[in-house]
């Protein structure tokens, strides 16, 4: 469990005093950082430190990964059977439903999401939980009909250790994404949670004894990515790396992991088209372009920051969007009715905030702009809508992840297709049209990972996500998701008792 932790509410104290201390959770033990240091986290919306988190060294990631090795190599985990890490993840799954509601609180604070939005982000790590427990005992390689007197097969076999690197847009959700296939197919994980918020992840290690995970199945370490991330990146005794984050960083890992050629895979984000037709669904067009880059204040990978409009609706489109987006209510973060809280740090702030400032300068402002001025403290930032933006543009072309759209107008389908595509990224994209035609030679056109049909965003486990082209490579969910995790190991057993006599 996390040491000394107090209880948060509206005192008078000094912020420092009762914000809780972490620990890592290495082989099962809760330990200090060996330097004894620490960093501090934020509650974006009061801009209090909230809690202190030991910060892992080289030394500290060294011996995370050696009890993550060990572990794979001997004690009881290799012989632990499929069903048996299947039940481990139902009871964790099970832990999380029972403390739902003091994640997603806790998730809400250090984020700044919306409470209504954690819930639902909970609700989906215990059910990625339950669908990798189930898929645990449903590996199965193949029988090959090799030309010869011999029995040709397949073994699917856990990769090893697997080091995870995970954002801060959906901290829990992002664990469980990368946690739940590894321990499934049979490997031992090394986590480390974003700097910004390692708090639920920190709360799920500490249940993972009590569930049944054999010490250094599942290790927690925390701390900057250019120290901690990149120690784990680089250490020899880690077999492969699962990355979620920025495309620069990415391209980092993909370099340093090059020196021991581990495997990787990276879900790096985007700039994704939402395209709307004149012929969509008028009110369900409107809200799905607020939605596909409103909701989680726009820090979501998939976000829907390019919508593209069909010429004929452009103008009122704009306006619909802009007076709907004036109408979306910010708040703090555990406010039942809040549609946006703040971003998650002072330093995203100040990002976005930059990109609203070269927007000026490329494109007109139809929303927003800025500062949301009513708050007198916290990383809240207004929905912000920038429209007649060339795809050349800035803002078109990198990736903000905030609360800011970028309205290009289109003259039928060809060109919203070129468009669309001119893109370096292609994780995710989306269609609004009534004509399932139009719809269907659009989808075969885009090239990304996801696409969505009359709606944006809408994410389930059972389904593959990740991105073409600089989005990333490797798929997560679904069976896709377990794959990343296995190794494939090809058996011919001779059955013809006579020599080979080749000599
Ligand atoms: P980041 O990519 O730096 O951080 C993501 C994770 O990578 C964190 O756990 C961080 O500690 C780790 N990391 C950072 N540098 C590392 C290194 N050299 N080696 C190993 N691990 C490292 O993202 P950041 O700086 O927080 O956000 C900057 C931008 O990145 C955002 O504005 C957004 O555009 C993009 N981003 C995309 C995400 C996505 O879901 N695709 C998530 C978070 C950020
Ligand atoms: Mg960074």
């Amino acid at each position: 469990m996390p040491s000394s932790h107090t209880k948060r509410g509206p005192t008078k104290r000094r912020p420092t005093t009762e914000a809780s201390t972490y620990k890592n959770y290495v082989n099962g033990q809760w330990v200090d950082s060996s330097t004894g240091e620490t960093f501090p986290v934020y509650d974006p919306s009061t801009e209090q430190i909230i809690a202190h988190v030991a910060a892992a060294n080289s030394a500290d990631v060294d011996r995370a990964v050696t009890a993550a090795r060990a572990a794979f190599d001997s004690g009881p985990w290799p012989q632990t059977t499929a069903q048996d890490r299947g039940r481990i993840l139902f009871k964790l799954a099970d832990k999380i439903r029972q403390n739902a509601a003091m994640l997603a609180e806790l998730e809400s604070r250090n984020t700044g999401k919306p409470i209504v939005e954690a819930e639902f982000d909970i609700a989906d790590v215990a059910t990625c939980f339950e669908y990798y427990g189930g898929l645990a005992n449903k590996v199965t390689g193949n029988v090959l009909p090799v030309p010869a007197n011999a029995l040709s097969f397949t073994l699917r076999e856990p990769v090893g250790v697997a080091g995870q690197i995970i954002p801060w847009n959906y901290p829990l959700l992002m664990a469980a994404w990368k946690v739940a296939p590894a321990v499934a197919a049979g490997c031992t994980c090394v986590l480390k949670p974003a700097e910004q918020t390692p708090l639920t992840a920190l709360r799920l290690a500490g249940w993972l004894d009590e569930v049944g995970f054999p010490p250094g199945v599942v290790n927690v370490i925390n701390g900057l990515g250019e120290t901690t991330g990149a120690a784990l990146v680089a250490h020899p005794a880690v077999d492969k790396i699962a990355f979620t984050g920025s495309a620069a960083v990415g391209k980092l890992i993909v370099k340093s992991a090059a020196d021991t050629l581990k495997r990787v895979s990276l879900e790096l984000g985007g700039k994704s088209p939402n395209i709307f037709f004149a012929d969509a669904d008028w009110e369900a067009a409107v809200d799905g372009a607020l939605f596909g880059i409103f909701i989680n204040q726009g820090e979501v990978c998939s976000a829907g920051s390019r919508i593209l409009v069909e010429r004929s609706i452009y103008s009122k489109f704009v306006e619909a969007m802009t007076e709907k987006a004036k109408r979306i209510k910010l708040g703090p973060p555990l406010g039942r009715d809040t549609k946006m809280g703040p971003l998650v740090s002072k330093a995203q702030y100040e990002r976005v905030g930059s990109y609203i400032e070269i927007g000026k300068k490329e494109a007109k402002v139809a929303a927003g702009g800025g500062r949301a001025q009513q708050f007198s403290k916290g990383y809240y930032m207004q929905p912000t809508i920038f429209y007649d933006v060339q795809n050349s543009a800035r803002i078109a072309r990198e990736e903000i992840f905030g609360p800011v759209a970028s309205v290009i107008p289109f003259d039928g389908e060809q060109e919203a297709i070129r468009i669309a595509n001119d893109t370096p990224y292609g994780l995710a994209a989306a269609v609004w049209t009534r004509d399932i035609f139009k719809a269907f030679r659009v989808v075969k056109s885009f090239r990304a990972g996801v696409i969505w049909v009359n709606h944006m965003q809408p994410t389930y486990i059972e389904a593959p996500w990740g991105g073409y082209k600089q989005s990333g490579f490797g798929r997560e969910l679904g069976p896709w998701g377990l794959e990343e995790y296995l190794e494939t190991k090809q058996v011919f057993v001779n059955l013809d008792e006579t020599p080979i006599g080749w000599y």
